[in-house]
């Protein structure tokens, strides 16, 4: 769903690779990979590098930052990419003027993350964390304190879809859209520089 969305051809960034689920996966292009935490670009390099060598493609370089501060040169993407990670970014409105900056003009953002159409829906998105996820949870972890109650907590503090549509406007993206993807937990936004 992603990878349909980004251009086939030149540099991609993702900010927040975590351990390498989705890079791992994508299929050739030139690959950037962004992390503040060393522990998961140690965990993702050898598995997505693995992988891209196993398929004939080059290695994707790992690189130790935060959205609000990416140690790139202006212009330098074709394409950057972000999953279940925009909403701990710390400083929204700056990490999208960051993406913006290290954007070729014409370049694109894709951006997934958990979806909040109205207050309605964005209970309906708690329960289903606090009391489904967080049900398994307890038992996979076999303990109270299990890592999916900030999955809950994040959630709660993420705003409405439409919210980051208007940030994205307001920082200089064109293009700006969004799409719910089924079965309505998680949002696609997409914008142009
Ligand atoms: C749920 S993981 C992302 C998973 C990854 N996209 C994948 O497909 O495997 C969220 C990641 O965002 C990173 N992150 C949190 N705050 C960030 C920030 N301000 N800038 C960049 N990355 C951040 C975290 O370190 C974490 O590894």
């Amino acid at each position: 769903m992603v990878q349909q969305r980004l251009p086939e051809q030149g540099k991609i960034l993702e900010i927040g690779c975590g351990p390498g689920s989705f890079a791992e996966n994508l299929e050739g292009r030139d690959l950037t990979c962004l992390d503040p935490i060393p522990a998961m670009l140690s965990v993702a390099e050898p598995r997505v590098n693995e992988k891209r060598l196993s398929r004939g493609y080059s290695k994707a370089t790992f690189v130790e930052g935060t959205a609000e501060s990416l140690p790139f040169e202006d212009c330098s993407f074709d394409a950057v990419c972000t999953l279940f990670s925009f909403r701990d970014w710390y400083d929204k409105p700056k990490g999208l003027s960051e993406v913006l900056r290290v954007l070729k003009p014409g370049g694109k953002i894709v951006i997934v993350d958990p979806a909040k159409i109205n207050r309605i829906h964005g209970l309906l998105g708690y329960l289903y964390m606090r009391v489904w996820v967080g049900s398994y949870a307890r038992i996979i972890c076999k303990q109270k304190e299990h890592p999916w109650k900030w999955l809950t907590k994040t959630y709660v503090h993420f705003g409405t879809t439409k919210h980051y549509e208007k940030m994205m406007k307001e920082t200089g993206f064109k293009n700006v859209k969004s799409k719910l993807i089924f079965p309505g937990m998680a949002t696609i936004w997409e914008g142009t520089k």
